[in-house]
């Protein structure tokens, strides 16, 4: 999911060496974030090539629930969605990762006229709409490279076209803080005026279906976890050993939310970017948080940012939500 901060532009189809955003904001923040306290990174840096495909594994590990659980609500109340969004709809996918999720939504949607994901990474992006545009050939569609976490400007909506419809499935929110979340939504509510977000979000509930969803028996989420170690290596010039760290994921119950960490396995050195880091055993570099909401609590969030909430739907047992959200008028 990075970017300069300078500007957000359709990425030219003629050319493949199209700049990846994310390569110098990597070393900026990674080298920023072992020199901070308690040491952090963001997980937006999870996606590179290898982390987009490990991730795809675990949506399909029998832990981890949300992505069938959300693909469920969205096949269950496609119609009804499809009838909020209106004809000739623009979708805006904020990251693009979910092509099965994308189908769904075009398949359902009547005559949409465009989709405009927005993704860190050019290669990833690029890679998605190729693919769409062989499946989809009638539907203009636009990439935009940029860090949808930082500013966010969009290509003029097309003319004849229907409602802009925000599309930010896999409750990645919950990867911002709550200031962050609420200042990322009060983005969309401007670049969505007229239109509405569909956005899911993991829900509370018992600590050890959690637990389980993050740890899960294969390790492939510990693989996941340990990629960004790899790719520092890889496009860094860093030196981590990946056997001297240890996937570790917990859910945090006051906070509401999982954290995970990769831990030092013993008193360790780092080289990086011309200079040393210093890991003493059990430090923790913290890679991840993935808040979980409530019904109402997204709701209030979501209201906050200027959204009028519509309706949201959820599986039996509660495990995951899908909420539609009315943007301010335009
Ligand atoms: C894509 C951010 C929603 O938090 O569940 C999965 C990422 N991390 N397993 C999540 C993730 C570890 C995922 N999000």
């Amino acid at each position: 999911m990075t970017p300069p901060r300078h500007a957000s532009k359709p990425v030219d189809r003629q050319t493949t060496h199209c700049a990846d955003a994310s390569g110098s904001a990597f070393a900026r923040d990674l080298v920023a974030g072992l020199s901070a306290t308690p040491r952090q990174i963001s997980p937006k840096y999870f996606y590179d090539t290898a982390g987009s495909e490990i991730f795809e594994r675990i949506c399909e590990l029998p832990e981890y629930y949300p992505t069938r659980t959300e693909m469920g609500l969205l096949m269950a109340h496609a119609d009804e969605i499809a009838a909020l969004a209106g004809p000739r709809a623009e979708i805006v996918e904020f990251g693009a990762g979910a092509l099965q999720k994308i189908r769904l939504l075009l398949d359902a949607f009547d005559a949409p006229a465009g989709y405009l994901p927005i993704d860190i990474s050019g290669e990833h992006l690029n890679a998605a709409a190729a693919e769409l545009r062989r499946e989809y050939p009638q539907l203009a569609i636009q990439p935009v490279t940029a860090d949808y976490t930082q500013r966010l400007l969009l290509p003029a909506p097309a003319a004849g076209a229907g409602r802009r419809v925000g599309f930010f499935p896999g409750s990645t929110i919950g990867n911002f803080t709550p200031s962050e979340a609420l200042r990322f939504l009060e983005v969309a509510a401007q670049v969505l005026r007229g239109g509405a977000l569909l956005i899911g979000a993991d829900l509370v509930k018992d600590p050890a279906t959690l637990h389980a969803a993050y740890n899960d028996a294969q390790g492939v989420t510990a693989a996941f976890n340990l990629n960004l170690l790899a790719r520092a290596n890889r496009e860094l010039g860093a030196d981590f050993d990946l056997d001297g760290f240890a996937h570790h994921a917990f859910y945090n119950v006051p906070a509401k939310r999982i954290e995970m960490h990769l831990v030092s396995r013993r008193d360790q050195e780092v080289h990086l970017a011309g200079q040393n880091f210093t890991l003493a055993e059990g430090d923790s570099i913290h890679t991840e948080n993935s808040h979980k909401f409530t019904l109402a609590g997204l709701r209030e969030l979501a209201a906050q940012a200027g959204f009028t909430a519509g309706p949201a739907w959820t599986d039996p047992d509660g495990l995951f939500s899908l909420h539609w959200l009315q943007a301010p008028a335009a």
